[in-house]
């Protein structure tokens, strides 16, 4: 029997405290010309240190008669999406949001993000690298507006790792080594849970076993990707806990001293560097499997500013895109050590140089196959089987045969 996989809108349950509560706008005239738009935003960090307020105030500076509201988001992609999912179509929703960089797709489907071109001036899009802009279109349209770039890291612990490893075996036998020897509580942390971060980290290590499309889930090298990943459990190097970790968990578990290794975002560079640990982080490309291309692979993240088709404030929401995608605003992005999308502001060495952005402009970048309609579907179906597997519901090769027919199914 073909196992049903519930579309992730179920999986979630909805949250009754709803963020986008912030958002209702009955219609506000203005009050002295001045406009207020609302942006809602997921931390850009995962962490306290984040510049969205900077950014708002150094706005409204530039712009006096517009003012911005921020409603924060979760910093889960998936209860983020769901909130906009539901908020949106109910007119509950913010003027501008930060949307995830794999939303395109879905979202022009669900009439959830604005086409952007007829607004925007065709040169507008000359800021950016086109791959971003076209990882941003769908069916020939823009949906969004690139904002900053995620990519993955590996983060550890100077004073327990001298030398950061090259390959997925020796970063396991080290991790499995210091926990055995009692010198940290956990070898390596990442993203484990059941939710998008999972399908991020899975690319990585299947494009590393040699997975060469990330539609087809059940080859050989996608069972040892998966086994291997699975054993990084049950060897000790890795807690079980992992299956539980998010970004913020991960992320506090290695701030705490507890862990030697964390995989992560370039933008977990800054806010570790601000903490006790920063005497001893290092932070470096991830690892590949031996005898494989080096560096290892490295998902492609980031987050878009998206327009709700519904907004009032059209003119005003544009501004602030233009905006915040221009010179000033990129560069107090880059000073948060997240990667700025705009193209002047990447190209200045201080930038490419600073330590979290120079390690991922390092990486080799992986996309997941986002491009798509239906791509939050397959990514849930993904992410599912994979977690099965590592939590020893299933065995590797079993979990991904099955997903593997519904992926069929759903793109037959
Ligand atoms: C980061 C990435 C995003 C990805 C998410 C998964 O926020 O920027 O693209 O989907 O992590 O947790």
């Amino acid at each position: 029997m073909v196992a049903r996989f519930p579309p992730r809108r179920q999986v979630l349950a909805w949250s009754a405290a709803l963020p986008l509560a912030g958002c209702a706008r009955r219609t506000e005239p203005s009050a002295g010309g001045i406009v207020t738009i609302t942006w809602y935003a997921s931390s850009m960090t995962s962490s306290h240190t984040d510049p969205r307020q900077s950014l708002i105030d150094a706005f409204q500076k530039a712009h006096p008669r517009i003012r911005v509201k921020l409603v924060s988001a979760p910093t889960s992609t998936d209860e983020d999406q769901e909130q906009l999912r539901y908020a949106i179509p109910r007119d509950l929703g913010p003027d501008v949001y930060l949307g995830d960089v794999v939303w395109p797709a879905d979202f022009a489907k669900e009439r959830l993000a604005l086409a952007l071109d007829d607004h925007l001036p065709e040169d507008f899009w000359d800021r950016f690298d086109p791959e971003l802009v076209a990882a941003a279109r769908s069916r020939n349209r823009t949906y969004a507006v690139p904002f900053y770039v995620n990519q993955a890291v590996l983060l550890y612990r100077r004073d327990l790792v001298p030398t950061p490893p090259d390959t997925w075996e020796e970063l396991a036998a080290q991790a499995d080594g210091l926990v055995t020897a009692g010198r940290v509580k956990h070898g390596f942390v990442w993203q484990g849970d059941r939710y998008e971060g999972l399908t991020c980290v899975w690319t990585e290590f299947s494009r590393d076993a040699g997975a060469e499309d990330g539609l087809r889930i059940s080859t050989e090298p996608s069972v040892a990707a998966l086994t291997f990943m699975r054993s990084l459990l049950t060897s000790g190097a890795s807690p079980a806990a992992v299956t539980g970790f998010r970004e913020p968990q991960a992320l506090q578990s290695f701030e705490a001293g507890e862990a030697a290794f964390l995989r992560s975002w370039d933008s977990a560079y800054l806010s570790l560097a601000q903490t006790a640990a920063a005497g001893t982080l290092g932070v470096a490309s991830l690892p590949s499997f031996a005898g494989r291309v080096r560096p290892g692979a490295s998902t492609i993240g980031g987050w878009s500013l998206y327009v709700n088709p519904r907004t009032r404030h059209l003119p005003e929401v544009l501004t602030f895109l233009r905006w915040m995608t221009g010179v000033p605003a990129q560069y107090t992005i880059a000073q948060y050590s997240i990667i700025p999308t705009n193209e002047i502001v990447r190209a200045d060495p201080l930038v490419g140089d600073s330590p979290g952005i120079k390690a991922s402009v390092q990486a080799r970048p992986v996309s997941r196959p986002s491009g798509r309609t239906g791509y939050l579907d397959l990514s849930t179906v993904i992410f599912t089987a994979v977690h099965r597997a590592l939590t020893g519901e299933a065995e590797p090769r079993a979990a991904l045969t099955e997903a593997q027919r519904t992926i069929d199914r759903l793109t037959g």
